[in-house]
């Protein structure tokens, strides 16, 4: 089976973080969320992968390369404009052959991994296995594309419902699909949207319609979609959860540190600071004197944090934060400066703030 990773979207949903880099490259514990899907894709046992890549490319190439470093090999293909993600599998058909496929959205988590469903698929003749997750709030639930049952196979699928009856179901589509290659057929027959893609949810329902066999399979452990800050919020904290405490940085005297907490190469932790994991802090960061990092904070490479506390948070990197207010639920992008001014003067808040920020004082 072969395997095709989408990273084309523009991530409107992630601006301002997005205006200057791909959303597949904001890190969740300090890692590429794009890294996540080309793992689960390798633990699956497919190593030949297509990466679709739209028009912002940033750093993407750079970090997975040939693939080689992941055991697999990678081929890029140019979506260049984002036209949805049936559009993005339409363009790799040359890529794709006659094989069987995967598609993994590049934003989305998932906590147990793929491989027993391309295992079972591999096995069947089914022509298409639909990876679903349920969802209990039925507000979430019109975010997603929503599918209907009957009798062990797929009978609906309905992108972004708002009909009582259409969000009756509580399954919702998981970014990740099994497909043979008569999807490119129904992929020819689309015709955009209301949000002016090339939906692959009516792509599957121009299979189902025409009698293909779609199967459902409910993935148990929890799944992210990252298209909203919130959503890079908590997985964050979901992959945290599972974080095993690694210290290879320096830890100055009387530095508390208290759960699972990972500190990477060149970093030190200075003086009176105080670590509750989990917490992630990448390479040659500066920490402390006296601060605080509380539970579920990811700190990327080259940060200084000299004064202050900051829990929940993602500091994407080569960041500095010298500020007495605590800081919470937050992302800060790269090359990002916070400080607060101790001086006499008439209390006033000073901002530098680019287009689509949201800022909580
Ligand atoms: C896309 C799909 C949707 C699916 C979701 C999963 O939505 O269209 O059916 O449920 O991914 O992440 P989008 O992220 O384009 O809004």
């Amino acid at each position: 089976m072969k395997g095709l990773l989408l990273a084309g979207g523009q991530g409107t949903r992630l601006r301002p973080l997005t205006y200057t880099g791909n959303k597949h490259m904001l890190p969740v514990a300090n890692k590429p969320i794009i890294h996540y899907g080309l793992e689960q894709l390798k633990n699956a046992g497919i190593t030949e992968i297509g990466v679709i890549l739209g028009p912002m490319k940033e750093g993407i190439e750079e970090t997975i390369g040939d693939g080689s470093r992941f055991g697999v090999r990678v081929k890029y293909i140019d979506q260049p404009e984002p036209k949805g993600i049936a559009h993005a599998i339409g363009i790799a058909e040359d890529f794709i052959g006659c094989d069987p496929f995967v598609v993994y959205l590049g934003d989305n988590l998932l906590k147990n991994g793929i491989k027993p469903f391309v295992e079972e698929f591999e096995k069947v003749t089914w022509d298409e296995l639909l990876l679903l997750s349920r969802i209990d709030d039925i507000t979430k639930r019109m975010r997603f594309g929503v599918a209907h049952l009957k009798n062990g196979e797929v009978i609906r699928v309905i992108e972004k419902p708002e009909k009582p009856e259409e969000i009756a179901s509580d399954l919702v589509m998981v970014g990740i699909y099994m497909f043979r290659s008569r999807i490119f057929e129904a992929i020819k027959e689309l015709k955009p949207s209301w949000r002016n893609e090339l939906e692959i949810t009516d792509a599957i329902q121009k299979l189902i319609d025409w009698g293909y066999k779609v199967v459902p399979r409910v993935t148990k452990g929890w799944w992210k979609d990252t298209g909203k800050p919130e959503n890079l919020l908590e997985a964050n904290q979901l992959v945290l959860s599972d974080l095993k405490p690694d210290v290879r940085g320096v830890i100055e005297d009387e530095v508390t540190i208290r759960g699972n907490v990972s500190i990477d190469k060149g970093t030190i932790i200075r003086k009176g600071s105080s670590i509750r994991g989990p917490v992630i802090i990448g390479e040659n960061c500066d920490i402390g004197p006296n601060v605080y990092i509380g539970p579920y904070t990811s700190i990327g490479d080259n940060s200084v944090i000299s004064k202050g506390e900051i829990e929940q948070s993602i500091v994407i990197g080569d960041t500095v934060i010298e500020c007495e207010k605590r800081i919470v639920d937050s992302i800060i992008g790269r090359y990002t400066k916070i400080i607060s001014n101790n001086n006499n003067l008439p209390k006033g808040t000073k901002f530098l703030v680019g287009d689509s920020c949201f800022l909580s004082i």
